[in-house]
């Protein structure tokens, strides 16, 4: 069995990642940034003592805000770090490493051609040389400052927000999302591989969103947004991408997953709490 440690293991994915591997019984230990610094040698060096032998998934990363070189010291330099110490690190990048001008999808090899800086630092930390693997993907969560903090929880009474309907977008619920990085993780993988879900806009998820988390919010439909942030994978086709992420889980039922969890597990609204 492979065994596994989580760097960033507080955050939204590395929370739904210890989460996910609690429920699959997996040899998990988790790692916060105050146990291991992924941008400090020495704290990687002494963590990678105690735990060398183990299969890093690296959830940390900085998301957005901070200046552009403690970005670029997290999400590009840092891999490599982790490369260097720990005999195979399993990195999360993002379809942000995209300008999101291509229609039709992006598959795994095609240029990364980010114009932003977060884009661009993340482009620049992703291992694909063996023993290693990217995974790419994007996921929405309960993480304060996150898609569905910003856009649903945490706007006003009777809020009226914008939809693009010429956003596209395919990602995936970030518990999901970890239980399909669990899976593929598991695999004698090398390279890059992307996960995702069903394609749908912007506005159709906001709506589904507010409907069930702010029905008082009213959703308008509205076009300038021109996106298509769709990861097509040419690995994970038909059957096996529906194994990959949890029996292809359509939004609707990924949102009432989001429900239950929400309101049994509040706590989670703000990871590392
Ligand atoms: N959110 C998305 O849609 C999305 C999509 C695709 C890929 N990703 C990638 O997935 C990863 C996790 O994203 P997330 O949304 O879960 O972000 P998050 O909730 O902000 O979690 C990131 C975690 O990384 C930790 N961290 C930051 N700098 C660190 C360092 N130098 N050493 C160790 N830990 C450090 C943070 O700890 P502190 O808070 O204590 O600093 C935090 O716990 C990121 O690499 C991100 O680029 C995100």
């Amino acid at each position: 069995m492979v065994k596994f440690l989580i760097a960033g293991h507080k955050g939204m994915l590395g929370s739904a990642l210890m989460r996910q591997g609690k429920i699959k019984n997996l040899d998990i230990v988790g790692l916060g940034h105050e146990d291991m610094d992924i941008t400090d040698e020495d704290s990687v060096r002494t963590m990678a003592g105690a735990f060398g032998e183990r299969t890093v998934i690296n959830a940390a990363g900085i998301v957005r805000g901070g200046d552009e070189s403690k970005m670029r010291e997290t999400n590009t330099e840092a891999p490599g770090r982790l490369a260097k110490y720990f005999p195979r690190v399993v990195q999360i990048s993002t379809d942000c490493v995209f300008d999101g001008k291509k229609i039709g999808g992006y598959r795994e090899l095609d240029l990364r051609n980010a114009e932003d800086v977060y884009g661009r630092s993340k482009a620049g930390g992703e291992l694909n040389q063996h023993p290693h693997l990217t995974i790419r993907g994007s996921f929405i969560g309960f993480g304060a400052g996150g898609f569905l903090d910003r856009m649903i929880l945490s706007q006003e009474p009777n809020a009226t927000i914008n939809g693009y309907t010429d956003w596209i977008w395919n990602g995936l619920y970030v518990e999901v999302f970890a239980k399909g990085v669990l899976e593929v993780a598991q695999l004698p993988m090398t390279g890059i591989a992307h996960i995702s879900g069903g394609d749908l806009s912007k506005a159709s998820l906001l709506r589904m969103l507010a409907a069930a988390f702010r029905p008082d919010l009213t959703v308008v439909a509205t076009t300038g947004g021109r996106k298509d942030m769709v990861l097509r994978s040419d690995f994970f086709t038909g059957q096996r991408l529906s194994g990959m992420i949890g029996g292809g889980m359509s939004w609707n039922a990924m949102i009432r997953s989001m429900q239950d969890d929400y309101s049994n597990h509040p706590s989670r609204a703000v990871p590392g709490k």
